[in-house]
């Protein structure tokens, strides 16, 4: 059976930074200290007016390529781990295939909202391990600031914007070594974005057409999610680590979902990971949802944390509710990569790939008008 190794890893944040004093000067109730203190935020990045969920997956996914020296032509399939499409449809990870110009690839998004990232990797590890691709392009990328109620001071600290990307391989050594994914929706309203789905409809001006409640803005239990959270996280960090062999003291590296520091040190503790074996950025980017742990892989990555043979250690939780942990052995060396971010070759690849898009906008056009000739002429 092949294994999926990781070969590619890419990243994008907005550069817009906002620090917790923004939110005082705003006028919240709110403070620096608390902030800080209770979640171990300190700054977040927000996208602008222009940028949608798309073009950070991107971004993010042409680094990945870049480290992996792959091309996009040759992935299989483009997943897309996202609560914060584009559109309703099409699925932003169709956006995302054509903008790279992936012409070969099947694309999908996945909704498990901070979870998503590792349901994804798990799905993309599957398609490999089956046999049924060679190459899989895994995104997580989340834009939930434009689900921020900005007077709501239990949630608008909490969240940033990001992508983080990953490219899946097939090998012959190992790679992805087990993983868990579970889902418990009697929770649902304990983290949830009400309006905008069939249950409570947007209108055009994008608000709740039902009633005035902020139904298009994210509610979260926080206190609940956070004790759940902390048992959840360690169980599926626990189960995954036992499905691929590991005790805790042969997980090299500890990469959770980024969402609080406290449940992050909670979580280790119980699994019994020493933090020094814990990675951790939520203080530069708050929770961003989808984005957070492939985000986190790229900077402990960059941080020299990684290195061949490690195993390492993936576990999130998110709305549904939902969680996923998933465990791998890092098959490749991080230091003969080329350097990540080479803005000319992104350029010219990304030109390329919007002069094909348009060549085949073009060409359906050309074709569709030739159709419609012809069937009128039998006509
Ligand atoms: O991807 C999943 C996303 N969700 C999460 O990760 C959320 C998990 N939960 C948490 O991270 C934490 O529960 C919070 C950070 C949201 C809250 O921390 P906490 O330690 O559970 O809060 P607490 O129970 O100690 O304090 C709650 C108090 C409330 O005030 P009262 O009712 O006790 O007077 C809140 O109104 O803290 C208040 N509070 C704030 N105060 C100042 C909530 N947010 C703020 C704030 N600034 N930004």
């Amino acid at each position: 059976m092949p294994h999926a190794q990781i070969v590619g890893w890419g990243m994008y944040v907005p550069s817009r930074v906002v620090a917790n004093d923004s939110f005082v000067k705003m006028g919240l109730d709110t403070s620096n200290e608390w902030i800080a203190s209770r979640t171990g935020i300190e700054e977040r990045r927000l996208v602008g007016k222009n940028e949608a969920t798309s073009d950070l997956a991107v971004k993010a996914s042409l680094q990945a390529l870049h480290t992996a020296g792959a091309h996009a032509g040759d992935i299989d399939l483009i997943i897309v781990a996202t609560c914060t499409p584009d559109h309703v449809m099409p699925s932003t990870a169709s956006l995302v295939q054509t903008r790279l110009g992936a012409t070969r690839a099947g694309a999908m998004d996945l909704n498990a909202a901070c979870s998503g990232f590792v349901y994804a990797l798990a799905t993309g590890a599957g398609q490999i391990e089956s046999g049924r691709a060679k190459q899989v392009l895994v995104v997580g990328a989340d834009e939930l600031s434009i689900h921020l109620d900005w007077k709501d001071r239990n949630t608008c600290v909490l969240f940033g914007d990001g992508a983080g990307a990953v490219l899946l391989r097939a090998s012959q050594e190992a790679g992805v070594l087990s993983s868990t994914m579970g889902s418990d929706g009697s929770g649902a309203d304990l983290l949830i974005i009400p309006a905008g789905g069939s249950r409570i409809r947007a209108n055009h001006n994008g608000k709740s057409n039902r009633n005035a409640n902020g139904d298009q803005y994210l509610k979260m239990n926080g206190p609940q999610i956070f004790r759940w959270a902390t048992q959840m996280m360690a169980k599926a960090s626990e189960d995954v680590m036992a499905a691929s062999g590991l005790k805790p003291e042969q997980v090299d590296l500890f990469i959770p979902h980024q969402a609080n520091l406290r449940i992050i040190e909670a979580t280790a503790r119980r699994v019994g990971i020493p933090s020094q074996k814990v990675f951790s950025n939520v203080g530069h980017y708050g929770n961003t949802s989808a984005a957070s742990i492939p985000i986190a892989l790229c900077e402990a990555i960059a941080a020299g944390r990684v290195k061949r043979g490690d195993n390492i250690l993936l576990s999130s939780f998110g709305a549904g509710l939902s969680w996923a942990a998933l465990a791998v052995r890092w098959g490749v060396s991080v230091q003969a990569r080329p350097t990540p971010w080479s803005p000319l070759r992104l350029q010219i690849e990304t030109r390329m790939a919007a002069v094909r898009s348009a060549l085949r906008k073009q060409n359906r056009r050309v074709r569709t008008s030739i159709d419609s000739t012809l069937h009128r002429d039998q006509d």
